[in-house]
């Protein structure tokens, strides 16, 4: 397809796109890695767990010269924590030398690293020593982390990412991937880890300022608009609400240097409000973030909450696949509406919202409020590839998702919104965070099933000759 209207996106538009380090490295026991906390985790049954992934840890040549093929400018990926320190505290050189070794492979090729920081996958030794991000001491660990990390990666890493989705970590209640010792969090512990991990990044933010300064650090949450479900008076209050918590309360606090009122009057109501230092204000007014990198998966619809709408919290106690659906439900509360499902939007195989109007909504909206770049950091459809007995992927519905994305992109440039990359999600196949490796997203198949390993052998997919030639094209041959 080709764009009609004007057709350029920028000259050095970042193209590429992302993995993190737990999905696709694999390499968990190697290389002198300590025990992260995703290493712990329980699968849901039929998943398969994340010590070998992709087993990027022993393909990352041909990884990134796949990359290089389809012609990225910039690749996001994540470094693991504990490949780095451990136990928390003490260098790993040869964590150092593997991604130095990836970097000076992307550079080769002149591709981008932009690198999380951290990526869900935090050292279970902290966990142990400190039980979670409620005790302050958390801070500082990262802060050390992220230090090494400038200090070592001064002149191969020009952009960095602190935190990936905390937003989303947090609004679920997603303890068991952020790292901690129990399962369940109160609202106000929830929020007070919050507040330490936004103090975390902002003494990074600060930190790379001064020890990296022709270096860009950013915040990466997972934004969306979020669409009341009616025109309802109450409808419109819960969306908004909604939005609030879910996506500037995080943004806000970096960007702006201030927690959001509405945020801080809800979380009062709740009695859920945290307590902070007098510093860590002065650390949020000074955090600065050169821009603005986020993951966009579709709009939520909110209804505002109705009496008959309880969640049954017995039922849910007595769960034992804490999955996603489990954790949606329990982040429906009263007092901020719920997210229903919205008939304007279809939907992937995997019941995942394809929205790109809702993307050219969220890039409006995002510059309107903070007038930074913007980078989408993930984007994309997770499906079930078929591999075919001539050793094709034919992948139409992702370039299909794709390329309304694009568009999308496209549609906020044409607005004069400064957008500068698309990294959608993900690189080559991976592993999902609770679904395995049947839902897939790469441009890339990777041959392996969730109990066989096989040979692992990349397979290019049509997406992958696709987005070559947008590339190539600049994002005028869609
Ligand atoms: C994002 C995460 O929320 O969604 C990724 O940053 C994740 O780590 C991606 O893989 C897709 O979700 P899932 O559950 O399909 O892997």
């Amino acid at each position: 397809m080709q764009i009609t209207q004007n057709t350029s996106f920028p000259k050095h538009f970042l193209w590429g796109a992302s993995t993190s380090s737990f999905q696709f490295e694999g390499g968990a026991t190697l290389g002198n890695k300590g025990i992260s906390v995703q290493d712990l985790q329980q699968p849901n049954p039929g998943c398969c767990d994340f010590s070998v992934a992709s087993d990027h840890y022993h393909h990352y040549k041909e990884d990134i010269a796949l990359m290089a093929e389809m012609g990225f400018k910039a690749y996001r990926m994540s470094i693991a924590w504990s490949r780095i320190l451990p136990d928390g505290f003490h260098l790993n050189p040869e964590g150092i030398n593997f991604y130095k070794n990836i970097f000076n492979e992307c550079h080769r090729y002149h591709i981008e690293p932009i690198v999380t920081i951290f990526h869900f996958d935090i050292p279970q030794a902290l966990i142990d020593l400190y039980g979670s991000w409620l005790d302050r001491r958390m801070i500082d660990a990262y802060v050390d982390y992220a230090k090494q990390l400038f200090k070592h990666y001064k002149d191969d890493v020009h952009y960095w990412l602190t935190f990936n989705e905390q937003n989303m970590l947090i609004f679920f209640g997603a303890v068991d991937i952020m790292g901690s010792n129990r399962m369940f969090h109160s609202d106000k512990e929830l929020y007070q880890q919050a507040h330490h991990q936004l103090v975390a990044q902002a003494r990074a933010m600060i930190l790379c300022h001064e020890l990296c300064p022709t270096a860009k650090i950013a915040p990466v949450p997972n934004i969306t608009c979020c669409y009341p479900k009616t025109c309802h008076p109450l409808d419109y209050i819960a969306a908004k609400r909604f939005c609030d918590l879910r996506n500037y309360f995080y943004l806000d606090a970096l960007v702006k240097g201030q927690y959001p009122t509405t945020c801080l009057s809800y979380l009062q109501q709740q009695e859920a409000m945290f307590t902070w230092e007098a510093k860590d204000m002065d650390y949020l007014k000074n955090a600065h973030p050169d821009f603005i990198a986020f993951n966009y998966y579709g709009g939520a619809t909110i209804e505002h909450w109705k009496k008959e709408d309880a969640p049954n919290l017995e039922q849910l106690q007595n769960m034992e696949n804490h999955d996603i659906s489990f954790l949606s439900i329990l982040a429906q509360k009263p007092s901020i509406g719920k997210s229903v499902s919205n008939e304007y939007i279809a939907k992937t195989s995997y019941n995942m919202n394809i929205d790109p109007i809702g993307l050219t909504a969220t890039l409006i909206d995002l510059y309107d409020r903070y007038h930074l770049p913007l980078i989408i950091t993930e984007n994309g459809c997770g499906c079930e590839d078929e591999l075919t007995p001539d050793g094709c992927i034919h992948d139409d519905y992702r370039i299909d998702y794709l390329r309304q994305h694009i568009l999308a992109v496209k549609a906020a440039l044409d607005l004069n919104v400064d957008v500068f990359g698309y990294c959608p999600w993900s690189a080559i196949d991976l592993i999902s965070t609770r679904e395995g490796c049947r839902k897939r997203y790469g441009f890339v198949y990777v041959n392996r099933d969730d109990f066989d390993i096989k040979d692992l052998k990349r397979i290019r997919k049509d997406s992958f000759y696709w987005y070559q030639k947008v590339i190539q094209s600049n994002g005028s041959q869609l």
